[in-house]
């Protein structure tokens, strides 16, 4: 009998340490405590139990009774001060918890790389803090030449600055491979321009750049092409414009169809049709040079637009801040 003492006390204790709730607890409260309960009949049995062992057989169960008493009550306290510990309320609904996303500038620069990679460029890197050498000088623009008016530039210290454009990168990659380079390469930019709606001291661009033997202008227009069809749909068009940048010759602005009206003109192309994006050309030889390839041998194209010009024709936005002004109603939008 003892054992069977013991066996009830620990598949009572198993049970009210698993119980999940208060209605567990009772439930074995009636299983074991209950009229019927397991331990109620052995109290039954007390008086049938031989006069010698009576007494002792009778002082085993009622501390078995005793113990699951209050057993059953520890076990409801513990439950009800964990809930209250918690504030838990097991019925009230889930929060549904905001989820974050991706800034509408760092899309952008995803989508545009996208494109790019399914027509076989590269993705490059390279440094915000830049070497004057690698923003000016490797790119044709010698420290008095006043194309450097053009970007006017956050001096660091002596011969570092802060990139003004993503050129650079053009620079650090030949220096680093050897032709064939089909590449693009996203990141910000410096500039000490005053802000208006469509210029802020850091922005963002893309550069590309193919170098190879028998490369034209007509591939840089091709190239073009790709990628804005790619971006704002297969019916857009690319015109090439002569412009000047002392690292390209001939030089180039690159306008394309406007995404928004068809060409037909409205108040975003100025009722031109077309919208301008940002410069390319092919890359000048003193650049080629430079970098210690033989431009016999190799030529090669380069551009390189404004990545928030890109987000603000594809989506609409008519002023440059709205990027930067961390306003989460606006930006929650894309
Ligand atoms: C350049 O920066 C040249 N490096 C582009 C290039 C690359 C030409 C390779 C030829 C070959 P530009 O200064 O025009 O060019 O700038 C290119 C684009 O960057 C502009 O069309 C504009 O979209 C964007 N941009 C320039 N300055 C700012 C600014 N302050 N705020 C916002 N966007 C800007």
């Amino acid at each position: 009998m003892p054992s069977t003492i013991d066996e009830i006390r620990t598949a009572l204790e198993k049970r009210l340490t698993v119980a999940r709730d208060a209605q567990d607890v009772r439930n074995a409260q009636i299983e074991y405590l209950g009229k019927k309960g397991t331990v109620t009949a052995l109290l039954k049995q007390i008086s049938g139990v031989a006069e010698d062992q009576r007494r002792q057989f009778g002082e085993q169960v009622n501390a078995l009774k005793q113990w699951a008493v209050q057993a059953v009550e520890q076990r409801l306290s513990d439950l009800s001060s964990t809930a209250r510990r918690y504030d838990i309320d097991f019925s009230l609904p889930g929060q549904l918890m905001p989820a974050g996303k991706k800034h509408i500038l760092t899309q952008v620069e995803e989508e545009v790389e996208s494109v790019f990679l399914s027509m076989g460029f590269d993705i490059e890197e390279g440094p915000e803090i830049e070497q004057e050498y690698y923003n000016f000088e490797a790119l044709n623009i010698p420290a008095d030449h006043p194309a450097r008016d053009m970007q006017d530039t956050f001096y660091l210290a002596p011969g570092m600055l802060l990139r003004t454009h993503t050129s650079p990168i053009q620079v650090r990659t030949m220096k680093r491979e050897n032709p064939p380079i089909r590449m693009i390469a996203t990141g910000r930019c410096y500039r000490r321009d005053a802000v208006d709606a469509s210029h802020t001291p850091v922005f963002t661009q893309v550069e590309g750049l193919v170098i190879d033997k028998g490369i034209t202008f007509a591939d840089l227009k091709g190239v073009l092409q790709e990628f804005v069809r790619g971006i704002f749909g297969s019916s857009t068009n690319v015109k090439l414009l002569p412009s000047f940048f002392p690292f390209v010759e001939p030089g180039a602005e690159t306008a394309i169809s406007c995404p928004i009206c068809g060409g037909k003109g409205c108040p975003t192309c100025k009722s031109s049709g077309w919208i301008e994006m940002g410069g390319s050309g092919m890359v000048h030889q003193n650049v080629l040079r430079e970098v210690g390839y033989d431009t016999s041998i190799y030529q090669g194209f380069a551009f390189g637009w404004g990545i928030e010009r890109i987000a603000m024709i594809k989506y609409g936005i008519r002023d440059i801040r709205m990027f930067y002004d961390n306003d989460l109603d606006f930006l929650s939008q894309f």
